[in-house]
């Protein structure tokens, strides 16, 4: 087929997600519309050591994927040769768990001679609310993932400047070191997210703003707040009122996320607010943003919760933007643990 026939509007692609402890492979039309989602969950496994070990998930993804491949096929009711191009996450992400996926994808593309897609996590994430609807650009994404918590400003359909950043924890890791804290099991965020819902009262903790103009976060210190009480508790001999931490912590988390999402939204004058990454699932900040955007009159868009958090779909959406393109990458690429967002707006 020359490219004079190439249908940049439609797409059926396949795309792999292994950059941390979900093996998943997704097929979708369009960007939009999929067709399956398989995700395999390497929690069980990692519960037993409080967290992911990268090792254990490079080997878990190594057992799964193929399974998980062919099943995402059947379960999509496509035939290999409809497939447009083969997507997979080449970035930010654990090196070993990466590797799996990257050489899963490339071995299916040249069988199958169909292009590659080297495709950016968070990318991913943000283009995960394309399965709610249509994007207004310019928008405002709010990333909050386990290794993630930014705010990326979107002028148009693939550009993407980030004008803030967490300076030390991520959202998600801090609610899973909470977690721990108080005593839950790995990961710990949906833990604290029911707690914080149930809990009666809420023990005061610190707002961290930084400076007045910063988009920037920081939650490390939240944090230490969090493990002061709890070890100030356990040396009175009282009991920890794990209910109230995490609802005085859940508190300030969504303040400050709220507060500074809105804020940017106007000071950049964007049409729509995009929630995206594993905490978008916390239903204390879901319920507190749609509210604060229905009063302001912010147009905000958050995934289905089987989106939020890492899966396979998210990535062909984004590799959807590619395929628009035919900006394809070479069989050579490599994984990139630390892939900057602009490098692959850009490559
Ligand atoms: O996006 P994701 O699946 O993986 C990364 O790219 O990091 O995010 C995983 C993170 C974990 O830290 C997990 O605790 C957190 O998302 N998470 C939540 C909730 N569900 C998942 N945090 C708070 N509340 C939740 N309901
Ligand atoms: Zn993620």
């Amino acid at each position: 087929m020359t490219k004079e026939h190439i249908d940049r509007e439609h797409s059926l692609i396949l795309a792999i997600e292994t950059s941390c402890d979900e093996t998943s492979v997704a097929v979708v039309k369009d960007g939009n519309e999929v067709l399956s989602s398989v995700i395999a969950s390497q929690i069980e496994t990692h519960k037993a050591f409080g967290g992911v070990v990268p090792e254990v998930a490079s080997r878990k993804h190594v057992e799964n994927i193929s399974l998980i491949m062919e099943q995402a096929i059947a379960e999509a009711g496509i035939e290999k040769k409809d497939l447009s191009a083969i997507a997979v996450t080449q970035g930010p992400g654990l090196v070993g768990a990466l590797l799996v996926g990257v050489m899963a994808a490339k071995s299916l593309a040249l069988s199958l001679d169909k292009p590659l897609i080297g495709t950016h996590h968070i990318a991913g994430h943000i283009y995960a609310n394309r399965f709610v609807g249509e994007l207004n650009y310019p928008c405002m994404a709010l990333v909050v993932s386990g290794g993630h918590t930014e705010l990326v400003y979107m002028k148009d359909e693939g550009s993407f400047e980030l004008i803030g950043r967490t300076r030390d924890d991520a959202v998600g890791e801090a609610y899973d070191k909470v977690a721990r804290a108080l005593g839950f099991p790995y990961p710990g965020g949906p833990h604290v997210d029911k707690m914080a819902l149930e809990a009666e009262e809420a023990v005061p903790l610190p707002r961290v703003w930084l400076e007045p103009e910063s988009y920037d976060f920081s939650f490390s210190g939240l944090k230490s707040a969090v493990l002061n009480v709890v070890n100030q508790s356990k040396m009175r001999g009282e009991t920890v009122r794990t209910d109230a931490i995490a609802r005085g912590f859940q508190e300030s988390v969504v303040e400050v996320l709220v507060e500074k999402a809105v804020r940017a939204m106007k000071q950049y004058d964007a049409r729509q607010l995009l929630l995206c990454g594993g905490v978008a699932a916390n239903r204390g900040l879901r319920q507190a943003l749609t509210e604060r955007c229905e009063r302001e009159r912010i147009t905000l868009s958050i995934p289905p919760f089987q989106y939020c958090t890492d899966n396979g779909a998210m990535i062909a959406a984004a590799a959807h933007l590619k395929w628009k393109q035919q900006s394809f990458t070479p069989l050579d690429m490599k994984a990139d643990p630390q892939f900057p967002l602009k490098e692959w707006a850009e490559g």
